[in-house]
């Protein structure tokens, strides 16, 4: 008996193609939202993400740290998309976060919330 047909192969195949692309979509994202953070973010969250960017040391309120996957894992995505949207103000925070509305649209505001649950290594919430 043949375990796998021609059609179980091609379909593998298949799958394999479309699971790439795939993966290459994300990556694509993804190298656009790192684009976008060392314009726009690096200034004061850091070249490492922590929150030690160049114009921290003088700042009353400290830069979110990215990497910190306790407090970045208790804060919702929508949480972190009206953040950077609305700036600091929109939640609550420091208007020491600039607010991002008009330089990046929502698509690009989407794209760092995700690239941030990468930072960070916390899951969408
Ligand atoms: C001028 C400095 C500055 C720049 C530039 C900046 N941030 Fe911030 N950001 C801050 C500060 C300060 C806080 C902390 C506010 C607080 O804790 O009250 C913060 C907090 C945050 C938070 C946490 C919000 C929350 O609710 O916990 C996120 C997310 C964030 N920034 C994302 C970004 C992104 C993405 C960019 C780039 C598009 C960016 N920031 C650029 C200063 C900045």
């Amino acid at each position: 008996m043949r375990l796998l047909t021609k059609n179980h192969f091609y379909a593998l195949i298949a799958a394999g193609i479309a699971l790439c692309s795939f993966d290459a979509a994300r990556a694509e994202e993804s190298a656009h939202a790192v684009k976008l953070y060392n314009t726009y973010c690096v200034q004061c969250h850091g070249i490492n993400r922590d929150g030690n960017g160049i114009n921290s040391a003088s700042m009353a309120v400290k830069p979110r740290d990215h990497t910190d996957t306790k407090a970045m894992g208790d804060t919702p995505d929508e949480t972190l998309f009206k953040a950077i949207k609305g700036g600091g103000l929109a939640v609550g925070k420091s208007i020491l976060m600039p607010k991002w509305e008009g330089v990046l649209n929502d698509d690009e505001v989407k794209e760092l919330v995700t690239y941030l649950r990468v930072v960070s290594k916390t899951t969408p919430k």
